[in-house]
């Protein structure tokens, strides 16, 4: 159980690039970080206009010399204090994570980066690489994956209790996007220009996230090949996708299917993993993240709820305020950063035996995301008359 006892001896002092006044991530990275007292919000390069950036830090509670103007600044003069940042986490879009993370790895900091950690998986080796050499973790906020849950049917699915594993369902399918409002909104204009974005939208900005769920609760699956087709409904997202499917089969003969989608029009969130096996199946939804189903072929459905006794100690560790009350994104994203400072303390201490213990979205994790999208969408565009297609086959 996790009742707000300050895990290490002191609050990491840290530090946050981007996650500005009117992003749409800081504040969940700051109530994340700060809610278990495992960090200590002390400095920041907080948003593109420095002076904004500078006026916010302070309304944080920042002192103004600490409110740099960028991450290089950011980095030079904490590295000069005594007192300096031990770790920043990186809240900007996508175009610019690989040389803040680099930058943040050299400085000897410890980094916690938004998904999608990079554009290549190139980029994600080197920075595999560096934090090897300089001994720091890289976690990425893949948030969802703090749900308790995920935990319950991880074990349930390594006790055999589905029977062997043959489909994996995934999607993360919103409508939000059905129209062009990126025209209005800047938060959505960045992801739907490549320059910004990277090399896709949808695979990189939702379909990640299921992605990666999927790994935790299936860590033995690896995906052998895969076939992705990929749309922009909105015309004007091209080369970019609003839309993909893909399909990937398994060493081993199981499945996968994982619908990335922001126009689906009516839907709110849409991230669910359903895990079918020869006897039973398992359903987790994002929008009911505190309840489980649980279906037996030829039984009645059962669902599973958070913070019941009869579930696995794995899921119940990290329980706030036991069952009934429902606990929601933000538990989720306190738990993951409860386990990046738990991280970053055993690899400061280089107690490889307790790192390996604690479960979290690590560079490893940031590195599949990123190799994952490029081989959904390593392919020429093709001439389109109406909304983009494109498909292809790979080995992953
Ligand atoms: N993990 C999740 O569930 C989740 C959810 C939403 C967004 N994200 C990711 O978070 C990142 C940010 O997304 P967002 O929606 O908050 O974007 P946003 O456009 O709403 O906000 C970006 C913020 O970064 C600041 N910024 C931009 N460039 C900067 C720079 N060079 N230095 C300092 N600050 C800079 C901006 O001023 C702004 O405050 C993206 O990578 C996105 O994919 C992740």
């Amino acid at each position: 159980m996790i009742n707000g006892e300050i895990a290490l001896g002191q609050p990491i002092p840290w530090g946050l690039v981007g996650g500005g006044q009117s992003s749409q991530i800081g504040y969940i990275h700051r109530s994340a970080a700060l809610r278990d007292g495992s960090f200590a919000l002390v400095a920041g390069a907080f948003d593109i206009d420095a002076e904004r950036g500078r006026q916010f830090g302070q309304r944080l509670g920042v002192s103004a010399e600490r409110c740099h103007a960028d991450y290089r600044a950011l980095f030079e003069a904490e590295a000069r204090r005594p007192d300096g940042i031990r770790a920043v986490s990186v809240a900007t879009p996508n175009d610019t994570h690989f040389e803040i993370c680099q930058a943040a790895l050299h400085a000897g900091l410890h980094v916690v980066c938004e998904k999608p950690l990079c554009f290549t998986s190139a980029q994600a080796r080197e920075l595999l690489a560096l934090s090897g050499a300089k001994n720091k973790i890289v976690g990425v906020t893949y948030g969802y994956s703090g749900h308790q849950l995920i935990e319950q049917a991880r074990a349930m699915i390594a006790r055999g209790d589905l029977g062997q594993i043959r489909i994996v369902q995934m999607q993360f399918s919103h409508g939000f996007h059905s129209t062009a409002v990126e025209a209005a909104n800047p938060s959505t204009r960045w992801r739907v220009d490549p320059k910004f974005a990277g090399p896709s939208y949808v695979l990189g900005d939702i379909g990640t996230h299921p992605l990666y769920i999927s790994t935790l609760m299936l860590p033995a699956l690896k995906i052998e090949r895969l076939l992705c087709s990929r749309q922009s409904f909105v015309q004007s997202r091209a080369p970019l996708e609003d839309n993909a499917f893909t399909i990937m089969q398994y060493a081993g003969g199981a499945i996968g299917y994982l619908w990335s989608c922001a126009v689906n029009a009516g839907s709110m969130h849409g991230q669910q993993i359903r895990v079918i096996g020869a006897n039973a199946s398992l359903q987790w939804w994002d929008e009911r993240p505190n309840q489980l189903r649980y279906e037996i072929q030829g039984q009645p459905a059962q669902v599973l709820e958070r913070g019941m006794d009869y579930l696995h100690p794995d899921a119940l560790h990290d329980d706030r305020i036991g069952a009934g009350h429902p606990e929601g994104l933000f538990e989720a994203w306190s738990n993951l950063y409860y386990r990046f400072a738990l991280a970053m303390d055993a690899t400061d201490r280089r107690d490889a035996k307790a790192l390996s213990g604690i479960r979290y979205p690590d560079i490893h994790a940031g590195l599949e995301g990123v190799r994952w999208v490029e081989n959904c969408v390593r392919l020429r565009a093709l001439p389109s008359t109406g909304p983009q297609r494109k498909c292809r086959s790979s080995k992953s």
